[in-house]
């Protein structure tokens, strides 16, 4: 088989890394095409040092823009070197401008698609994102699920013929990295950050367009942060930090302390060494789950819905609880399994040969 996969923001390096070292464990020929979507050193370039990818066969250099330029300039682009590559699979994965324009470009070459991490929903359409897993789930041949309430979905819209229960292949790469990094200091930018001050300290990210393109709610959710309790050490996306300069928000704060985006391990570290986490990243209130961390997500819904079971994860949209959720201990609840046994890739090669 030759397989070629399409990636380009940083969770998809993530969701690459295991599904990449399950290829070369085989025999099939994997090909990888970056669309250039994220293109800092911080948010693309040390994923692939770090999770030993190999580097992108082709990168096509998109870049920003807004959704129809970016997600144009990608269907452009792949259009030739899907044209001149033609793989037995295109595998796209999760649920950004890449994983659309991906399908987008390969169904109409009548190339098969396989998308990974089908049928999470957020049913919440005011979100770029749900938008990109629906159309992508209903274009693709193969959608390859994580969960059982993502085969439940697809099942829902009429999509069990062509669903497979792989697993989660970004808890694969989340323990792997968590046995690695067990035991080991602090990444050294966050210890300096949190200037050694005693006691526990939280973990933040805020990315999405529903926090940061709107000034009020942005000002009110970087005021919510520096109002806790704890330290926050706010790893900060490109796009939060383009948004608060626009609208003239302060990131410096006593208690906030805004840092780079840090690399997987250094931010699997992190949380395993934080009290919780508050974000609005789909990720990461997976990895917080996965650790053992308790999690606030800053969003009305989730679609990672078994991460609230047993008050492991809490939605706060409003930000009237945050103080007293951020401090909440860790529960007591066992979390099971529900994210697969960290074998997904595997599975979702197997998938493959036998599609
Ligand atoms: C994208 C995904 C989102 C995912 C997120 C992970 C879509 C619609 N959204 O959102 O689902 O959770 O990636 O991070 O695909 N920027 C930089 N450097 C970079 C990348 C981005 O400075 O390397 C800045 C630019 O100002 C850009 C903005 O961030 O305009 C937003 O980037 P973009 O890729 O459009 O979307 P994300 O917010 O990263």
């Amino acid at each position: 088989l030759t397989v070629l996969s399409v990636v380009g923001a940083r969770p998809q390096f993530v969701k690459l890394a295991p599904v990449a070292a399950a290829f070369a464990a085989t025999g099939h020929r994997h090909l990888i095409v970056h669309t250039g979507q994220h293109y800092d050193t911080r948010m693309s370039e040390v994923f692939f040092t770090d999770l030993a990818i190999p580097t992108p066969d082709v990168h096509l250099g998109v870049g920003s823009g807004t959704h129809g330029a970016q997600t144009g300039a990608m269907l452009t682009a792949l259009d030739s070197v899907l044209a001149e590559r033609r793989p037995d699979w295109v595998l796209v994965y999760g649920d950004t401008n890449s994983t659309l324009a991906g399908t987008l470009s390969a169904v109409k070459q009548h190339l098969r698609v396989a998308h990974l991490e089908a049928g999470l929903r957020s049913f919440n359409r005011r979100m770029p994102e749900e938008h990109n897993r629906v159309l992508t789930d209903h274009a693709a041949d193969l959608l390859l699920a994580p969960t059982d309430a993502a085969m439940a979905h697809l099942s829902g819209e009429g999509l069990a013929g062509r669903s497979v229960l792989v697993g989660d292949v970004m808890t694969d790469v989340c323990f792997g990295v968590r046995d690695a990094v067990a035991g080991t200091p602090l990444p050294a930018e966050l210890d300096e950050a949190l200037g050694g001050e005693p006691g526990g300290y939280l973990v933040a990210t805020v990315h999405r367009a529903d926090n940061t393109d709107d000034p009020a709610r942005l000002a009110a959710v970087v005021d919510a942060l520096a109002g806790l309790d704890e330290p926050v050490a706010l790893l900060a996306h490109p796009r939060l930090v383009a948004r608060c300069a626009e609208f003239g928000i302060d990131l410096a704060r006593p208690g906030l302390h805004a840092l780079p985006p840090l690399a997987y391990p250094d931010m699997v570290r992190a949380v395993l060494g934080s009290r919780g986490v508050v974000t609005d990243s789909g990720g990461l209130q997976k990895e917080a789950f996965l650790l053992g961390v308790p999690c606030t997500t800053l969003r009305t819904e989730t679609e990672w819905t078994e991460t609230l079971a047993g008050g492991w994860n809490v939605l706060d949209p409003n930000l009237t609880q945050l103080k007293e959720l951020a401090a909440r201990p860790a529960p007591t609840a066992e979390r099971g399994t529900p994210y697969g046994d960290g074998h997904a890739a595997r599975r979702t090669v197997e998938a493959l040969e036998a599609g």
